[in-house]
């Protein structure tokens, strides 16, 4: 063969295609239930929009980029991300004089120069929306609402929501100054990349993988606890509102995102089904951006994910629902329990219920723990006590439910 796509970059088989076709439907539903309308941005565009939006200091801008001269010799990048683009089109075109709030989505192309890996390529496909013009807390619940709506939709229920707030001019430089403080002496045991941000851009250390740059940070000052009034409160509020949808997050003080031009919220949908790059999806606040280039002072928010990963961990949610589940594990503790689940486990089987118990003289909590790894969906605990008296407990492994039962009434149970 003389020819192979690039290290990086995939292409999507007519055996594959009708997946992406799906899931791009399903999406525009969702978001057409938000009231997003889609934005279609070239995939080129100038270099200094993205070094603006995203700022020198990071990572993309710095080591990522794929940027040529073209033929007039000017200095053009394949999009590394769409915010960028889409704010440069709401200036272009005053989208913001035709309505106050401008929601738009996109599909599309990214290009990044990272060293490929399972969820990580050089060109790569996100989805994402903006939304243009309001700084109202309750918008920021309802697109991080939004981006736990489309996992839950397509059916990835292992993920976990993290939430920071990573302030304002305002309160950064106060923050700024006890981190540069704190970590002045411990700046030898930084990695080089970690040197320089020290000096350039300190908040960007805590987005470092590297384990001796995290030891070192370990104890450091969190933006979260420097917040100024307004930012306080807005965050506050957001968290409030996202109480009220019932969304379970986790308050990721150490949470910076990549990309320089978020203010306040910053967010992130992780998910274990993914391995190492286990971020489905990120976002936040960017209520500078849209005046940085050159616009009037208008707050936005929006978030991107990428389709290769909601694609991955769909597959592995598909393949982990697709293993046999054990119905029941029958623990015991005691010789009447070992003696009575020699039948009972005949029972059950005679029955098409799928079931185990343990044959290696365990204790009940190291029964439990190999039940919890055997992700079996119930579990019939035999205790000394409870046989004696023709009783068991049965629990739930879902939901973590217990109810005593009769011995007696097992049958009815399960029939
Ligand atoms: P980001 O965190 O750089 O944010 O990227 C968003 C998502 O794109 C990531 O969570 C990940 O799923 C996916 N992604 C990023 N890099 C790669 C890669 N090399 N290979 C595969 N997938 C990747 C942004 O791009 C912001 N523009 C998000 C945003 C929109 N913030 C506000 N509005």
């Amino acid at each position: 063969m003389k020819h192979k796509a690039l290290y990086g970059t995939h292409d999507i088989l007519p055996d594959e295609s009708f997946k992406w076709q799906n899931f791009e439907d399903k999406l525009r539903s969702i978001f057409a239930l938000y009231n997003y309308k889609e934005i279609r941005t070239p995939i080129f565009e100038e270099t200094e929009l993205f070094t603006r939006s995203i700022g020198q200091d990071t990572d993309i801008v710095q080591k990522e980029m794929y940027t040529f001269l073209d033929q007039g010799k000017r200095s053009i990048t394949l999009r590394p991300e769409g915010t960028a683009g889409v704010v440069r089109a709401y200036l272009e075109h005053n989208l913001g004089k035709k309505a106050p709030l401008v929601k738009v989505y996109y599909f599309g192309s990214m290009f990044r120069q990272e060293r490929p890996q399972k969820g990580r390529l050089r060109e790569f496909h996100q989805f994402g929306i903006e939304a243009i013009g309001s700084t109202d807390s309750r918008l920021d619940a309802e697109v991080i609402e939004m981006a736990v709506k489309i996992c839950e939709d397509v059916g990835i229920t292992d993920y976990r929501l993290h939430l920071n707030s990573i302030g304002c001019p305002i309160c950064r430089p106060v923050h700024r100054d006890k981190l540069l403080e704190f970590m002045r002496d411990k700046v030898g045991e930084l990695c080089d990349d970690c040197k320089t941000r020290f000096m350039r851009n300190p908040l960007r250390m805590f987005d470092c993988k590297k384990k001796e740059c995290a030891e070192q940070l370990r104890d450091a000052p969190v933006m979260l606890d420097f917040l100024c009034y307004h930012c306080r409160f807005h965050h506050d509020n957001v968290k409030r509102y996202l109480d009220g949808l019932e969304l379970a997050y986790i308050e990721d003080k150490r949470l910076v995102r990549g990309l320089d031009y978020y203010t306040r919220t910053a967010f992130e949908i992780k998910s274990a089904l993914l391995g190492s790059q286990d971020t489905l999806c990120g976002g936040g606040r960017y209520d500078l951006l849209v005046q940085e280039l050159g616009g009037q002072s208008t707050p936005a928010i929006g978030f991107a994910a990428g389709i290769e990963r909601f694609m991955l961990a769909m597959e592995m949610k598909k393949q982990s629902d697709e293993q046999q589940k054990t119905d029941v594990f029958i623990a015991i503790e005691g010789d009447d329990a070992r003696a009575l689940s020699v039948k009972l486990s005949r029972d059950l089987r005679h029955k098409n219920i799928i079931c185990e118990t343990d044959y290696m003289y365990r204790s009940l909590k190291a029964q439990m723990r190999e039940a919890d790894r055997q992700k079996v969906k119930k579990v019939l605990i035999l205790g000394e006590e409870e046989t004696r008296k023709g009783k068991a407990v049965l629990r739930d492994m879902q939901t973590g439910e217990q109810k005593e039962i009769n011995l007696s009434e097992i049958e009815r149970i399960w029939l």
